[in-house]
């Protein structure tokens, strides 16, 4: 048995932030964020919306795209970096608020990589029969963690998230295959250091700005380059596959640099790889299920097409997945 994708959704928080408008905020400009990350601008929850309230939406949807009541659905995954509160998984607040009673659910934490770490995880639960479907949902809200007077960081994440239904599949259409990898070692060099164990939240940590993410830029630009690259022709290469056999690749949108080297690598050609992070920035866990949903919508995957995801993030994360499109 197989887990197949049977819908997708997104949603994107109303409000814009411009380059334009960080230009105002700190030493920036317009042509540096371009020319550097690829981003123009990127959206941002309203006061008072978190993470759950983006999930339930998401899930909400699905449900709605296959006409399922929310007592159907068994499981509910949700990769964040941002959870609504560090007791308490998202998981639990979306299955409250859709009415999903029969289902159990988890986040899981893998930053960039969670979606992909997600939809690991939920299609096992699926193939082996025990459950018949999952909510996968990848959502962050990075605003909350962003310090908007760092030019370092502030320019490059944004706010949205993105999901799936998951369902048994008894013919080729599903998840084919996936790589994952973490290496633990590359922790210090993208983090948020405090209100976590290690550094409870106190005067201190608040004084010296250490709930914001912080990261070495240049460190983590390399990893990614190398790392997704490697594991989305890793991941071709065992299946006995070139770039030419693939109808769409959807990487991780961190840096359009980033995905230009991973598409080179492969042998992709521009019009096979999807870019949007010229609208939405980095996301974080959104920005892999936000793309496939653009894809559906936009008709770029049809039944039979071969689709490639691929990730890195914090943690060190990574990982990629190969999927037999369906009719979702
Ligand atoms: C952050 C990142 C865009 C910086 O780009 P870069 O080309 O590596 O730039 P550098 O870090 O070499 O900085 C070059 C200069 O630009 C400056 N700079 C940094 N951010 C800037 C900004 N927003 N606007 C203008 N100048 C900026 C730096 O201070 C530096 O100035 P200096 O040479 O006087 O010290 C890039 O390293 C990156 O994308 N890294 C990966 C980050 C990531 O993806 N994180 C999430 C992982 S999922």
């Amino acid at each position: 048995m197989k887990a197949k994708v049977t819908a997708t959704a997104r949603y994107l928080p109303e409000r814009v932030l411009t380059n334009f408008d960080l230009e105002k905020m700190v030493d920036t400009n317009n042509e540096w964020i371009r020319s550097r990350t690829g981003i123009e601008t990127r959206h941002l929850v309203s006061e008072g919306e978190a993470t759950s309230d983006m999930g339930t939406n998401i899930a909400m949807q699905l449900l709605e795209k296959t006409g399922k009541s929310p007592e159907d659905i068994d499981l509910i995954l949700v990769a964040t970096s941002t959870p609504d509160y560090l007791v308490c998984a998202t998981a639990a607040l979306i299955q409250n608020n859709i009415g999903a009673k029969n289902a159990w659910g988890f986040d899981i934490a893998a930053a960039c990589s969670g979606f992909i770490y997600a939809m690991e995880t939920g299609t096992k639960m699926v193939e082996s029969g025990r459950y018949k479907n999952a909510i996968v949902i990848g959502a962050d809200t990075m605003s909350s963690i962003i310090d908007y007077t760092d030019r370092n960081t502030c320019v490059i994440f944004g706010d949205g998230g993105g999901g799936v239904l998951l369902e048994q599949s008894d013919d080729e259409i599903g998840i084919l295959d996936s790589i994952l990898h973490t290496d633990g070692s590359g922790s210090q060099y993208l983090n948020v250091p405090a209100g976590g164990s290690a550094h409870p939240a106190s005067k201190d940590t608040i004084e010296n700005r250490m709930h914001y993410v912080h990261q070495d830029g240049k460190t983590v630009f390399k990893f990614a380059v190398k790392n997704m690259a490697d594991v989305s022709k890793q991941i071709l290469d065992q299946n006995n596959l070139t770039g030419d056999d693939l109808k769409l690749f959807i990487p991780h949108q961190a840096n359009r640099r980033i995905i230009d080297a991973a598409a080179k690598r492969c042998g992709l050609a521009e019009d096979k790889v999807l870019i949007n992070i010229n609208k939405y920035g980095n996301t974080t866990a959104g920005t892999i299920p936000i793309a496939l949903d653009e894809a559906v919508e936009t008709n770029r995957l049809q039944k039979g097409d071969l689709l490639l995801l691929a990730a890195f993030g914090g943690g060190f994360t990574w990982g990629s997945m190969l999927i037999r499109w369906g009719d979702a």
